[in-house]
């Protein structure tokens, strides 16, 4: 460890360890320079390399293409990214290797081989093709989770349908909007999944989605039995799991798919009340998310990685399921909460199974510090040899205590930045060869072209706060916000909502990807992720925009009129703040306070729910109409307002907010 000048704080920096690079898979920073410099320099062959390593059933010859705002990579290839998946390994003699050591949050547990993770997809991809489903039709997937999600997923890849996971912690009203939006042809669900001792009401879910024909495309529920809860089966619609599987064979040919081949759409929060459905493509997305699991998480074939997060976020596709198994990894899933039945779940299980490989998010690593030393303490946590974190900006104090405390003082970092959009990481230290310095993504990783400018897109000086922008398409880049009739007959060549799609990502400057992420690099060029800037709130590592939650308590017959806004949480970074004001007839009252907090939880869902939520008579709007969100920001924040308010339209919406506070 070295003490490093920065140009405005000091910061520690930790060198890869020797050992650790020695072996790793990129072992100097020379090697991460020359590797870095190839793939921008050469793509054709970097990439023709890594390519190779894979099972095509059509090499491609066309890299890629680049037509604003479309991309397509290895255009002419084709491929099925299951077969990458399973059926190599198994082929390659790793059959009995295990895929998944699962635990369940009562304590039950399962190991899957490659082999019976195979067995199983096919199972069930036949399953799905005896209800009539075809390659290109979108199937949603709100499970737990359990073995039986990744299955779920690579059944739908291996026959080309389209999946969309919705995490198991939206409500009704969010499946809702995700199935109509997808029209999706059939749901796969569970009867309940367990979080903190007690059961999420799945099914009962999916049935409010479902109810007074909202969702009329879907045909088909299929029904794993988890918790064996009571729920209700429609008859026609719904169908047990085990009913589907049952006479299946244990194998099933895979589609070859075009490497352009859509394999999923990932809803994901924007500025607007509407999630945009952001889709991949098979071929660009196996290869980026194998090559950086690859390198970043440095696998080797003994490891034991695991990845704390819900597969229902765009962390648990590339980095439990995709990027992970196509390595032939053994990873280890987990049903619950990190608390049950006490703090030490996590610790338990690291030490259980010899965990070596462990990425979590900085939320979950604050609430280890504030749970105390003495959870990890009890158990052996020496297999660590990498941890990593993702999701939000992680805090020097916090890097440096989960170095010293979960990784032994030893074990290298990686603070990875990425988003749904991008597929995979896409700035990151590679442990075995960058510095890190806590608090720092560090650099881009092969193949990505990252900078922060100007609002006319010049490069920031050195410390200068900027726009975080990708200069050119990665493989595993979002092809677009998913809107009906992509890939279908008749929508040869359209691309989605293309409008919406350039809008957001390439309009404000031009010609480049724009992250939404306000960034500095230092003069070392390492990148320092400050936030969104956006009207997208990160909390606890989840993204949610404010639009939505408005959209949501404006449905309530009590309010007129919302405004939400994000403000500092010890644990989750942010935290929800809603300003409220009622209609005529409604009076404030600490009962329709916790009303409208749970309507969000209810409607979204309760990970969504607002922290402060305030009535306020007006709220404080400029002259042209807009919320003055700053101003609500610094009233949630310190209860008073210090900025500029000369635009306010209306003074006594302020003062009339200011003057809540003062009576708490
Ligand atoms: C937003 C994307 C990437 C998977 C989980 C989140 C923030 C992500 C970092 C990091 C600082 C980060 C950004 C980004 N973010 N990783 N290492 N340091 N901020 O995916 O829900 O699409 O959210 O998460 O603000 O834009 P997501």
């Amino acid at each position: 460890m070295a003490e490093a000048e920065g140009d405005q704080v000091q910061v520690s920096t930790f060198e890869p360890p020797v050992d650790f690079a020695r072996d790793a898979h990129v072992g100097s920073f020379e090697q991460y320079e020359e590797l870095h410099r190839r793939s921008l320099e050469e793509p054709e062959s970097f990439w023709r390399e890594i390519t190779d390593q894979f099972v095509w059933t059509k090499p491609w010859t066309k890299l890629r293409e680049w037509n604003l705002p479309f991309t397509r990579w290895f255009v002419d290839g084709e491929l099925n990214i299951t077969v990458n998946c399973l059926d190599r390994h198994v082929e390659n003699g790793l059959g009995d290797k295990i895929a998944f050591h699962w635990e369940g949050e009562p304590g039950d547990t399962r190991t899957v081989s490659f082999r019976e993770l195979l067995e199983d997809t096919c199972r069930f991809a036949n399953g799905l093709k005896s209800l009539g489903l075809q390659s290109g039709d979108r199937v949603v997937i709100y499970m737990p989770m359990i073995p039986e999600l990744p299955v779920a997923m690579l059944a739908c890849a291996r026959l080309g349908l389209v999946h969309s996971v919705i995490f198991g912690g939206f409500s009704s009203d969010a499946i809702r909007d995700r199935v109509q939006d997808a029209s999706a042809r059939a749901i796969i669900t569970a009867d309940g999944g367990w979080r903190r001792g007690k059961v999420i009401p799945l099914k009962d879910n999916v049935d409010g989605a479902l109810t007074d024909d909202e969702c009329p495309s879907v045909e088909h529920v299929v029904v794993y039995e988890r918790c064996k809860n009571e729920i209700e089966m429609a008859d026609g619609r719904d169908i047990w799991w085990n009913d589907l599987i049952e006479g299946q064979p244990a194998d099933c040919e895979p589609e070859s798919v075009p490497a352009e081949h859509p394999l999923y759409i990932l809803y994901t929060s924007g500025t607007t009340g509407k999630p945009k459905g952001v889709v991949h493509a098979q071929g660009g997305y196996l290869i980026q998310t194998a090559l950086t699991s690859k390198w970043i998480f440095d696998l080797k074939p003994d490891d034991i990685y695991w990845c704390t997060a819900d597969i229902g976020w765009v962390t648990g596709h590339s980095y439990i399921v995709y990027g992970i198994l196509a390595n032939a990894t053994t990873g280890v899933m987990y049903e619950g909460a990190p608390d049950y039945p006490a703090p030490d779940r996590f610790w338990e299980i690291v030490d259980k199974y010899n965990v070596t490989v462990f990425y979590t998010a900085p939320t979950a690593i604050r609430a280890f510090i504030k749970w105390g030393d003495e959870w990890p303490e009890k158990h052996d946590l020496s297999s660590l040899r990498l941890l990593g974190t993702v999701g939000e900006p992680i805090n020097p104090d916090v890097w440096l205590w989960y170095r010293r405390v979960i990784g032994g003082g030893s074990c290298p970092i990686v603070d990875t930045w990425w988003q749904t959009e991008t597929g995979g990481i896409l700035i990151t230290p590679i442990p075995g060869a960058i510095t890190t310095k806590p608090g720092s993504a560090t650099l881009p990783f092969p193949g990505v072209d990252a900078d922060v400018v100007d609002e006319s897109g010049n490069p920031v000086a050195p410390n200068e706060r900027g726009l975080l922008v990708i200069k050119r398409p990665w493989p595993s880049m979002i092809r677009g916000i998913y809107k009906d009739g992509w890939g279908q007959p008749g929508h040869e060549g359209e691309f989605g909502d293309r409008d919406r799609f350039f809008d957001q990502y390439f309009k404000r400057i031009e010609g480049v990807y724009l992250a939404g992420d306000a960034a500095r690099r230092d003069n070392d060029g390492y990148f320092w992720i400050i936030g969104r800037v956006d009207d997208v709130l990160n909390v606890a590592g989840h993204r949610i925009g404010t639009a939505e939650v408005e959209s949501c308590l404006v449905q309530h017959p009590a309010v007129a009129e919302a405004a939400v806004i994000g403000f500092p949480d010890e644990i989750t970074g942010e935290a929800v703040a809603a300003f409220v004001t009622l209609r005529g007839s409604f009076e404030e009252s600490s009962e329709l306070q916790a009303e409208l907090v749970n309507f969000v939880g209810e409607r979204i869902g309760r990970f969504v729910r607002p922290k402060l939520l305030r009535f306020t008579p007006a709220l404080p709007k400029t002259r042209s109409g807009k919320i003055m969100r700053r101003l609500l920001r610094e009233i949630a924040t310190s209860g008073k307002v210090v900025g500029d308010t000369t635009t306010l339209e209306d003074m006594a919406a302020v003062a009339a907010l200011q003057g809540i506070d003062e009576e708490e």
